[in-house]
């Protein structure tokens, strides 16, 4: 099973969940260090401070990925170190670090892909409402305008938003995430400045230089109903409504999708404040789409449920995993099948869009064994099916070009703190050590032969 030459093969990453070093060169308080600092957010009261202390063995990792044989990297910069205050005044020596990133990996041949905002907002723009402010759109816009004159000479590849559904939803409708609201209009109008932001992003980055690669990354999963019941049926449409069409309608097809937006106004909740003319901005043309890929929901109608922190309960709705389902240590179940699927609808219903699977992975219970080394059998076999299921769906046409593991190093994995540990190379916190998994060789191997055996 080949995969072409130039297909691009790499690993992904977001700043606060392995720099650390948070109050080191001028980098302002994000949402995230607010929020992991309170008590009862994270598990065991893990934080970001140290993380993988990535911001400080730079260079050292930039080697491992070489070794590796690494053609792409997707990592996220840090919002607070670029601007403290979230607008205005400018923190060189934030800019200057992801200078010697780009540069390092250049250097070893690899090809940076930059994401704006992996959900570190800076905290002095949440105390001005956050994203259900408008005018933070506005501020993002203007910081990424600054980090592409920085690095737009040598960063081809440029994603505005890595799941927006995640910063809007778990962030602000179900509390799970920074900055750890509930309440659905909150989550809705989070949804729209966010998509905002990358609009007017898109603008200003556009207008600096056209001969770069600019696209958004959203987490879809596609929803299937838990029994056949039309109730479950039509439950599993509005978890697909929230989760996936609310992103992928206004971007593709300049509106929201009408079956949400009225199942919330039904219910009281307040619209999102859009303008005219919002939706011409949020969906100009975009270069390739960024696609998450971790499971398919499985949907139960839920009417009695109360809205709670549980995600969907709001849409009277319930995800389950199927008993039979192989669990990861996240809970999530393991299904490459939907990976196949959401690469066959996007072309379907959205179009041909040059696509890269900018994350996809797995947590493990791993351990170090006695000789020092981790066996991480379930990651294989996982990426495995995964890269198969996304062949497959080249085979059927899909424009999919590169593939972005998640992750490089095991990190900070947000309200699961340390528990969790997606990583190609594992990471002894207590030691800061390196140990690059069986997964991490076997990954390298099908880099380097382009592709898997057919058996
Ligand atoms: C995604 C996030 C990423 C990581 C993986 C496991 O939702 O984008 O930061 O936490 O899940």
């Amino acid at each position: 099973m080949r995969f072409d030459e130039d297909f691009l093969w790499g690993t992904a990453t977001a700043s606060y969940q392995i720099e650390g070093a948070v109050k080191e060169d001028g980098r302002g308080t994000s949402i995230w260090d607010t929020f992991s600092h309170t008590p009862g957010k994270v598990l065991h009261g893990d934080t970001g401070d140290i993380a993988c202390d990535h911001y400080h063995r730079l260079e050292k990792d930039l080697d491992l990925m070489a070794e590796l044989g690494l053609k792409a990297y997707r990592f996220s910069v840090a919002w607070p170190r670029i601007q403290p205050d979230g607008s205005g005044a400018v923190n060189q020596a934030g800019l200057d670090f992801y200078r010697r990133l780009v540069d390092g990996l250049k250097a070893r041949s690899i090809e940076p892909m930059l994401t704006l905002y992996h959900w570190d907002l800076p905290q002095k723009l949440e105390d001005q409402g956050g994203w259900t402010n408008r005018e933070t759109s506005e501020c993002f816009a203007e910081y990424a305008g600054i980090v592409y004159d920085a690095l737009s000479e040598d960063v081809k590849f440029w994603i505005t938003l890595n799941e927006p559904w995640v910063a809007a939803w778990l962030g602000h409708g179900y509390g799970l995430h920074a900055p750890g609201h509930r309440d659905p209009a909150k989550a809705l109008a989070a949804t729209h400045h966010l998509l905002l932001g990358h609009g007017l992003a898109m603008q200003r980055m556009r207008s600096a230089r056209d001969d770069n690669r600019l696209g958004v990354t959203f987490n879809l999963h596609p929803a299937l109903p838990g029994r056949d019941r039309e109730a479950d049926r039509e439950a599993a449409r509005r978890v697909d409504g929230q989760a996936n069409r609310l992103y992928l309608d206004p971007v593709f097809k300049g509106s929201y999708p009408e079956d949400i937006l009225s199942f919330y106004k039904e219910r009281g909740v307040e619209a999102p404040p859009i303008h005219d003319g919002d939706l011409e901005t949020i969906s100009a043309p975009i270069d390739f789409l960024g696609v998450n890929y971790y499971f398919r929901h499985t949907i139960r109608d839920a009417p009695e449920e109360e809205p709670s922190q549980e995600p969907f309960s709001d849409l009277n709705a319930r995800g389950i995993v199927p008993h039979a389902a192989e669990k990861t240590a996240m809970g999530w179940p393991v299904d490459p099948d939907g990976l196949t699927e959401i690469l066959m609808r996007i072309k379907e219903e959205y179009g041909d869009i040059p696509i890269y699977i900018t994350e996809n992975g797995r947590a493990v219970h791993d351990y170090v064994d006695p000789e020092g080394g981790v066996d991480d059998e379930e990651r294989i076999s996982y990426l495995n099916s995964h890269f198969r299921a996304a062949h497959a769906a080249m085979e059927q046409g899909v424009d999919l070009r590169g593939y972005m593991v998640w992750s490089f190093l095991d990190n900070f994995e947000w309200a699961e703190g340390y528990s969790k540990r997606f990583g190609l190379v594992h990471v002894e916190y207590g030691t800061q050590q390196r140990i690059p998994k069986a997964s991490a060789r076997w990954y390298a191997d099908v880099i380097q032969h382009r592709g898997l055996e057919t058996v």
